[in-house]
């Protein structure tokens, strides 16, 4: 675009508009958290008004989205000066601006090579951590770059920010909070189950997580840090970033540890290049590759522009972004009666997998996107793994007709509700047989009564040849009852029954969460069972007993009154009861410290009992590693028939060998213990 293609009239215009919009997307991002557009477009639009503005410098106003570093400050948390500010850096998208950096980097130091650190570019917050005689005393957010939140209590709740360094120094270290790949797919899983709004993306659900007034709920969120510099160098001896990001480690402080020492532009690409493509197999969301001079006396040398260093870039990675088409929108029951949407759509490959389907998480979802079948969408995957739909090409559309959600429930046909609070749509029919089947599931499942074998296949059939209704219901089941499932045997119809009656014997965390009370998960399972010992004591507490244990709070507290106040719980414990379900707590011993637990063991032979896959998930639940060969590190070895080298070497290295039975035996006592 050049100037004498433009008028200053339409450039004043395009100016304005670009302007309200982006203010408008930024409002929506830094102090609502809720971005309606992907950063990339953020990006796009704000680079055609700095290329705008660089033409007609007349035109840049205070008000500018490209004149201030960050967003508005919310009232909510007290404010803070960063007496350094906390600058941002200058974005670069292709190999040849990285070129011209370097080029303008040693036409200003008047040098013919420089030395670069690269960083990952981590995609969480920036933040600020003062350390006084080695103590944490601040923690704060950019803000707009020179005042900023103080969130040193939501802080204090991250597990990898020290309360106190390892050698005393007192100094502000500067770096990116953010939340887990794992934890945000988590989080979201649990919100669209509760039936509340899901994040965007990891940076969002970070600073959702950062800006709570109750850090309780921040701690939950299993938020993590990367520092990377030092507001003032002030204690530290390194004359180099490479140097820095080293010598932070020694203070206990969280560094990336993929920092990368490099002396050209084609070692930066390749750096750029290797990241691009590991990318979607780090644990955490990175956004691109941050280029730094690495001598900070070059640092010093270029300087600051008025927002940005001239030492530094960002490389931003282009979206992983795939268009498709929208075939059909399925609705799911879940365990608590949320319906969850999903879209089929064409398959497609998205950073590295062919992707089908994807959620949409809930009818406002879908409304506010406007999402149509047969519509083309473009879809990217948040968080580096889930699906999502990006954007919806509303120019594409053949369709007059808007989606029209469901009014009755897709597996009761009851009429379904909106709540309040909620995005989600839910079916409040206590007899869903979609909840009770989730319900069951849930039951059965790992953490809760670990009923091996039975997966939601045999759950569904035992459910739709009415055998159960409730949980109560499974242990009423005889062996010959099984029969009447498909292709199921005598042995398969044993082991399900033997397994059945053996979860009898949990420990009652087990059985707490099984049930699925709303907002009790595991750990809240196993502090109230240790704290109470019985289901009855749980069922007849007071609600300001259970509030205030540890990790527990109203919100648990307040959900399991409600529960236990139920008369139908009451009969489904008396059921319990009566059918020989544990209902005490077993002690610490049994429920956490497997016999298994620590323990290196190897499978070897052919099996009978058990295939190999599921002992091995079985030992692996318990705390075991099981590893392919035989060693003086090998605890024990179990052996089917026909077990050949191994046994012998385990023989020869006299480690214990056992049978399946004896295993069995082993299993039994583990459980009892
Ligand atoms: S250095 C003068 N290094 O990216 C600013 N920033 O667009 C110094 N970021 O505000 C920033 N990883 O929130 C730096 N390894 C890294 C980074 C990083 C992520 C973020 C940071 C910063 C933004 C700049």
């Amino acid at each position: 675009m050049r100037r004498s293609m433009m008028s200053i009239q339409s450039a004043k215009k395009q100016v304005a508009a670009l302007k309200e919009q982006l203010n408008k997307w930024a409002h929506e991002y830094y102090v609502l958290d809720q971005p309606t557009v992907e950063d990339f477009e953020y990006d796009r639009i704000y680079q055609q008004l700095v290329a705008l503005e660089e033409q007609f410098p007349e035109l840049v106003t205070s008000d500018s989205p490209t004149q201030r570093v960050g967003g508005k400050i919310l009232s909510n948390f007290e404010k803070v000066t960063h007496e350094i500010p906390m600058m941002s850096l200058s974005d670069v998208f292709s190999k040849e601006e990285i070129i011209a950096f370097d080029a303008r980097v040693k036409k200003l130091l008047n040098v013919s090579q420089v030395d670069y650190c690269c960083e990952l570019k981590i995609d969480g917050l920036a933040i600020s951590l003062r350390y006084e005689n080695g103590h944490f005393v601040r923690g704060a957010t950019r803000g707009n770059g020179t005042i900023g939140e103080n969130i040193t209590d939501n802080l204090k709740t991250v597990k990898s920010i020290p309360y106190i360094l390892q050698q005393p120094a007192s100094f502000e270290v500067r770096g990116e909070c953010y939340m887990p790949k794992a934890s945000f797919v988590a989080l979201n899983q649990t919100r669209e189950e509760e039936g509340l709004a899901v994040f965007a993306n990891p940076r969002n659900a970070a600073a959702g997580s950062l800006r709570q007034l109750d850090t309780k709920i921040t701690s939950k969120r299993n938020l993590s840090t990367f520092l990377y510099t030092v507001a003032d160098f002030g204690p530290l001896k390194a004359e180099s970033q490479s140097a820095a990001l080293k010598e932070l480690q020694t203070y206990g402080l969280r560094v990336n540890p993929e920092f990368r020492l490099v002396h050209n532009v084609e070692e930066i690409w390749e750096y750029v290049e290797e990241f691009h493509e590991k990318r979607t197999t780090l644990p955490y969301e990175i956004d691109g590759i941050v280029i730094k001079v690495n001598s900070f006396a070059q640092q010093e040398q270029l300087g600051y522009t008025v927002k940005v260093p001239r030492f530094s870039t960002a490389y931003k990675f282009p979206p992983e972004e795939v268009e498709t088409e929208i075939l059909d929108i399925e609705w799911t029951v879940g365990r608590t009666g949320v319906l969850t949407p999903t879209a089929v759509m064409t398959p497609v490959k998205v950073a590295g997998t062919t992707v089908s389907r994807a959620s949409l998480h809930n009818g406002d979802f879908i409304q506010q996107k406007d999402i149509r079948l047969g519509d083309h969408v473009l879809i990217f995957k948040a968080g580096d793994i889930i699906p999502e739909v990006a954007k919806v090409f509303t120019e594409k559309r053949t369709t007059q007709e808007p989606y029209l959600l469901p009014t009755n429930c897709p597996v009761c046909q009851s009429q379904l509700v909106h709540l309040d609070e909620e995005v989600a749509l839910r079916c409040i029919n206590p007899m869903c047989p979609a909840q009770l089947a989730e319900g069951l599931n849930h039951f059965v499942s790992r953490n809760a009564m670990n009923i091996d074998g039975l997966g939601p296949k045999i759950i569904q059939q035992l459910f739709e040849k009415k055998l159960v209704k409730d949980v109560a219901d499974l242990y009423r089941l005889k062996v010959e009852d099984f029969y009447q499932l498909d292709k199921v045997k005598e042995k398969s119809a044993n082991n399900f029954y033997t397994a059945i009656q053996q979860s009898k014997n949990n420990s009652l965390e087990h059985l707490l969460f099984g049930l699925g009370i709303r907002h009790v998960g595991a750990k809240a399972a196993k502090i109230l069972a240790a704290h109470f010992g019985s289901l009855e004591k749980i069922a007849e507490a007071d609600v300001l007993e259970i509030q205030q244990l540890e990790t527990i709070g109203t919100t648990i507290a307040d959900s399991l009154t409600a529960y236990f106040a139920k008369p139908e719980v009451a009969i489904l414990i008396s059921e319990l009861k009566e059918l020989g379900v544990n209902l005490n707590y077993l002690g610490a011993a049994a429920s956490s410290d497997s016999i298994f637990s620590g323990k290196t063991i190897v499978l070897t032979g052919k099996l009978e009992q058990f295939t190999r896959e599921d002992l091995k998930q079985l030992l692996e639940s318990r705390g075991a590693k099981v590893t392919g060969s035989v060693s003086a590190k090998t605890d024990f070895v179990i052996a089917g028939s026909d077990a050949g080298s191994k046994l012998v070497k385990a023989q020869q290295l006299d480690i214990p060998v056992l049978t399946e039975d004896d295993f069995k035996q082993q299993l039994q006592e583990d459980d009892h213990a």
